[in-house]
């Protein structure tokens, strides 16, 4: 047994005397059928998110395949575990209900099992943030790599991507322009193969971050699912990882405050899914301290969005990756992000990117001087009607929209939304807005990607395309429009969502960063008094309970509660 890197002796129970427990570990890892030599090893534990129910992760086993081979050409010993595997699809209520509980699932797998570093291997939206949490609340030695971007397919003659087309056509099938089975041959297009949603979605969104954070090698966000790139940089992932075991370079060295400031510069940059703010959030709670929304919305107002990718842009992520992947996008915002981070490399990002192959000119990612969007992709809004805050994604709404008081057309919850929303008698015109409430959190719960709420049918036929919307729940990162999301404190825990009343005016102002219900503050304290929470967030057993007991709102990430560090010094601002 190495004494440096010990990885079967980590966590020993003990049976007896430390002699003992260790010969009986052993004893029953040699039930595996390995030899002593092989345990002399690091211990390089890899996550298996492969599952029947996640598409995205269909091709993980070739990756752990790949893993395995380098942590094997670097000297030592891969052991795959499984841990929770969520898919955006296949996860009632929501994916988000469960993210926290696969983020337990891996801090709690992590720590136990005896490793001296762990590769995680993530794909779908909220598997990468799982992942990272849970690895920085354990602080073992980590380092993640991706299933990778899906291809895109094609229909007549036209590309098509997961999931931005998904809702382009099935507006236009709602509008009458096609029928059942056009539709139906369009469904088995849009998803072509293995891998994640190939737009500026969640899934390609949290990929970007986070190896602009410096948790992945490299040039790996961007790499299509079914390249074979995609397997050396998950065989170069595992060579390295045994590397970061004998450093002892750690999570919480790595994410630190100035890599989540750098990540908060590429969302804005490659014009992400809002859904990373809340990721980022939480990930930051697990390393000591809060995402600073007005860093965010400074941060956006310096930062034109560059990468012109579905939704809000023309491209796809295999582009993305044929046009330099995330390496070019710094390239263009040099000046601007904090180099001096270190990397899962050993390196720090300025290092990594001066080793990288020059960037040349191309549509995809587009000089700073001719962005897709001068003013950033996302931005925060406040005012009476979010005193916590609320964001917008300004690339993808229509910009006639960014300036616009309307009269509200609430939905009290998703399922009113669902009776009404298409009634020929509802009351609604194109300039109004439309506000769902319960949608938060616990209203969800797990914030589903509701708030691009559809046009009533009545308005879509007439050919209106976008409204001003508003919600306390998320949008999909592959979704478009003038949507206002993460209104904060939700309706659901009473927040002034709740109070809205059909007919109340609302103000946006996107440039001002306001969200105002014109109503006098009397009213609202006397709706206010009348208020009582939903009955469905009284829970009395199981997953539900703890997650309507401990859940916070969207700027704190929705984590829960007792699963935020305690702040560190370390990790304060000038200490980076
Ligand atoms: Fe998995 Fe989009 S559904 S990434
Ligand atoms: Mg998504």
């Amino acid at each position: 047994m190495a004494d440096a890197l010990n990885g079967l002796k980590q966590g020993l129970t003990h049976y007896g005397d430390a002699g003992f427990s260790l010969f009986l570990r052993k004893a029953f890892i040699k039930a595996m059928g390995y030899s002593d030599k092989a345990l002399e090893r690091p211990v390089i534990g890899i996550t298996d998110t492969f599952s029947g129910y996640n598409a995205c992760n269909r091709s993980v086993p070739d990756i752990i395949e790949a893993v395995k081979r380098g942590v094997m050409l670097a000297g030592g010993l891969p052991i795959e575990f499984p841990v929770v595997s969520v898919h955006e699809a296949f996860s009632h209520p929501t994916s988000m209900y469960l993210r926290n509980l696969m983020a337990m699932d891996v801090e709690e797998l992590v720590r136990a099992q005896p490793m001296d570093a762990v590769v995680l291997i993530g794909g779908c939206d909220k598997t990468v943030p799982a992942l990272l949490m849970g690895a920085a609340s354990v602080d073992l030695p980590a380092i993640l790599t991706v299933a990778g971007p899906m291809i895109t397919g094609s229909h007549k003659g036209e590309r098509l991507g997961a999931c931005t087309d998904c809702r382009r056509f099935w507006g236009q099938h709602r509008a009458g322009l096609f029928d059942e089975l056009e539709i139906e041959e369009i469904g088995n297009k849009l998803a072509a193969g293995p891998g994640t949603c190939m737009v500026m979605g969640t899934a390609s969104t949290m990929a970007l971050v986070s190896e602009a954070m410096g948790m992945m090698l490299p040039g790996g966000a961007a790499i299509p699912a079914v390249q074979a790139d995609r397997l050396r940089h998950a065989e170069a992932t595992g060579e390295r990882a045994v590397m970061l075991a004998s450093e002892k370079l750690r999570p919480s060295q790595i994410m630190t405050k100035n890599s989540l400031a750098n990540a908060l510069r590429v969302l804005q940059a490659v014009g992400g899914s809002t859904n990373a703010v809340v990721h980022l959030a939480a990930i930051a709670g697990r390393l000591g301290f809060d995402l600073d929304l007005e860093e965010l919305d400074q941060i956006g107002a310096e930062t034109p969005v560059l990468v012109d990718l579905k939704p809000s842009g023309r491209y796809y992520m295999e582009d993305l990756f044929k046009a330099g992947g995330l390496t070019a996008v710094l390239r263009e915002i040099n000046h601007l992000i904090d180099k001096e981070c270190i990397t899962v490399t050993g390196k720090t990002l300025g290092e990594n990117m001066a080793m990288q192959p020059a960037s040349w000119p191309n549509d995809v990612v587009r000089p700073i001087e001719d962005p897709v969007h001068r003013g950033g992709g996302i931005r925060v809004l406040r005012g009476n009607l979010a005193p916590k805050g609320a964001i917008i994604k300004q690339a993808a709404a229509t910009p006639g929209l960014l300036k616009h008081t309307g009269r509200a057309v609430v939905f009290t919850s998703l399922e009113d939304m669902a009776d009404r929303i298409d009634a020929p008698d509802l009351d609604v015109n194109a300039d109004d807005i439309l506000v769902l409430q319960n949608a938060g959190p616990k209203g969800g719960p797990g914030m589903p990607e509701a708030g691009c709420m559809p046009i009533p049918r009545k308005l879509a036929v007439a050919g209106v395309k976008d409204m001003v919307r508003i919600s306390d729940g998320r949008m999909s990162g592959t979704a478009f429009g003038t949507v206002v999301l993460h209104v904060s404190p939700e309706a659901a825990v009473g927040g002034p969502l709740s109070l809205v009343r059909n007919g109340d005016l609302i103000r946006l102002d996107v440039e001002e960063g306001l969200l105002e219900l014109l109503i006098d503050e009397s009213e609202l304290v006397r709706r206010r008094s009348e208020w009582t929470p939903p009955s469905h967030t009284h829970v009395e057993r199981g997953y539900a309970k703890l997650y309507f007991d401990e859940v916070l709102q969207a700027e704190d990430g929705c984590d829960f509660n007792f699963l935020r560090a305690k702040p560190r010094e370390v990790l304060s601002a000038t200490s980076g």
